[in-house]
């Protein structure tokens, strides 16, 4: 493959207006998979970005509009740290939405981060095939990319098509010095959607890379992502988008 397929891009002025589009995504794709399927499966992306599209989430004007009790919730990934850390991503999304929606907390599978990094790994492929089958189709898979074009914790320097065999990966972060859990490619590219939120100037030369450079996966890991039938699309602020003034 020359160039990894570069989805639909979606540039916004600002970054509340990135929060706007993501939350109004995520309530559009919630009503369709459960007027379609009778549930929404969503893996949720980490990091700072989604905080404000979650926040959404929970403001009422959104949180009638959403089915929540047919909604369940899984992880794109997760740092190896308790679920009471700043630095989970459990706790991000917990705090900014799923402790104030009227989600059962039984629809909530998060990674367990404060496990051994590889126990944790089986542990939540497991969960995947328990509750979406052998191989999981999520109706939303929300991605951020970091600034050396990471996603997920598919970080640069690591082939992201090893442990292709595997759901969910644990993996040793050279960079930062930290374990991490992730989802792998296959189950990413399995999605009927994947979105993928990108904000900020520090990112412009990323995600240009990415989405208009060589096919390069170990450099940019987000260009790995393609989903096999579904769709991509990128929502990003003018800033990420290089067009900031
Ligand atoms: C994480 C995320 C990670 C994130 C990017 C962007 O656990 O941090 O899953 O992939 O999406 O690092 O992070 P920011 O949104 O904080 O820039």
């Amino acid at each position: 493959m020359s160039a990894a397929p570069r989805g639909e891009l979606r540039v916004f002025e600002a970054p509340q207006a990135v929060a706007a589009a993501l939350a109004d995504l995520f309530a559009a794709e919630a009503r369709s998979a459960i007027e379609a399927r009778g549930s929404f499966f969503v893996a949720l992306a980490g990091g700072k970005t989604p905080r404000a599209a979650y926040s959404l989430l929970a403001a009422t004007q959104r949180r009638g509009a959403i089915d929540w009790p047919h909604v369940f919730i899984y992880f794109g990934d997760e740092r190896c740290v308790p679920p009471e850390s700043d630095e989970s991503n459990y706790k991000m999304a917990s705090d900014s939405f799923l402790s104030k929606v009227p989600i059962p907390p039984k629809n909530v599978h998060r990674m367990h981060g404060e496990d051994e990094p590889r126990r944790a790994a089986r542990a939540y492929a497991q969960v995947l095939v328990e509750t979406m089958g052998e191989m999981p189709h999520f109706d939303l898979m929300l991605l951020g990319m970091g600034d050396d074009g990471h996603t997920a914790s598919l970080f640069p320097g690591t082939d992201p098509t090893t442990g292709q065999e595997q759901l969910v990966r644990a993996v040793f972060v050279e960079k930062l010095g930290v374990d991490r859990l992730t989802l792998t490619p296959p189950v990413i590219n399995a999605s009927r959607h994947v979105t993928i939120a990108v904000e900020g100037a520090g990112k412009a030369s990323a995600l240009h890379a990415a989405r208009e450079g060589p096919y390069d996966p170990v450099k940019y890991p987000v260009q790995i992502v393609s989903p096999n039938d579904g769709t991509l699309s990128w929502l990003v602020d003018k800033a990420a988008a290089g067009l900031a003034g």
